[in-house]
């Protein structure tokens, strides 16, 4: 009798199998869906606020900016003026003139720092090549950055992703790795195939690197955790290579092309 029903239950347990071969695949779609919705979500809220960064960084350079350099010139007159009548006023003005230099130069560093002109105007190997002058201008710290194979104009969001990975890597290399003024960091972006490459890397204190990216236990701050995070919607990956007592090396890979929507779900 059981012989009798073989065939039966081979064809129900096959047709189950089959059924539930199919709920998974739409499961699996829903879920890509759904991923990609969140990528895009993510993408649409840091593109608000780079372009909220464009906008202050505007204000700051080209309104405070232009006061504050209409302020240094009428105060650099009014010193001239005042050496000229002996009134005792030149030195405190020459102070004043001092502080508006000051306050300047602060709002230009600053507005470069939110938003740098020159990566929207002139593209990544000239953003990159300026943020290593200006900060081993500031530090002391050599900083060398080679870009083989980026001649081109990348996307747009994508070049703004690896200037903001290259920032913060080079933030936190000054920042902790206790190289000191003497030290050297080494940035490398390159293009190879249909990837965009990139290094920063130091030679200092190294830290615990299975801490920080260990989601959910972030012991300081936030800045790898938010570009690992920024990365990988962008379809690309980020690794962290620290040796206690040797180095810190942060690589991360990204694709040129984003990614294209999942197809529907359903059938
Ligand atoms: N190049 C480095 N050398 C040594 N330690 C590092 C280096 N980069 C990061 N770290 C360690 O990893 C921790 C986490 O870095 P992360 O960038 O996430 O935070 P943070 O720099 O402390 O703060 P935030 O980026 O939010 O200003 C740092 O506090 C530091 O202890
Ligand atoms: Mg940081």
């Amino acid at each position: 009798m059981s012989e009798a029903r073989h065939p039966d239950s081979m064809k129900e347990v096959s047709r189950r199998v089959e059924q539930i071969a199919q709920e998974n695949a739409r499961l699996f779609q829903e879920l890509a869906a759904g991923e990609y919705r969140i990528r895009r979500l993510a993408k649409a809220i840091w593109a608000v606020q780079e372009e909220e960064r464009k906008r202050i960084a505007g204000e700051l350079h080209d309104g405070l900016g232009q006061n504050l350099t209409a302020l240094k010139i009428q105060l650099d007159l009014l010193v001239q003026e005042a050496q000229k009548v002996d009134s005792g006023l030149a030195p405190k003005l020459s102070e004043a003139l001092g502080f508006a230099e000051r306050a300047l130069e602060e709002a230009r560093e600053l507005s470069h720092l939110l938003r740098p002109r020159i990566l929207d105007d002139l593209g990544l190997e000239p953003a990159l090549r300026w943020m290593g002058r200006t900060l081993s201008e500031r530090t002391g710290i050599d900083i060398q950055v080679s870009c083989p194979g980026l001649e081109d104009r990348l996307d747009p969001d994508l070049e703004t992703v690896i200037f903001r990975v290259v920032q913060e890597a080079l933030t936190n290399a000054v920042k902790h790795s206790g190289i000191g003024n003497k030290g050297s960091l080494q940035v490398e972006v390159s293009r190879r195939g249909a990837w965009v490459h990139l290094s920063v890397e130091d030679q200092g204190a190294g830290f615990d690197s299975s801490l920080v990216l260990a989601r959910g236990k972030i012991p300081n701050g936030s800045g790898l955790a938010n570009i690992r995070d920024r990365v990988e919607v962008s379809g690309g990956k980020l690794s962290i290579r620290s040796v206690p007592g040797k180095g810190t090396r942060i690589e991360a890979r990204l694709p040129l092309e984003s990614e294209t929507p999942p197809g529907p779900v359903g059938g």
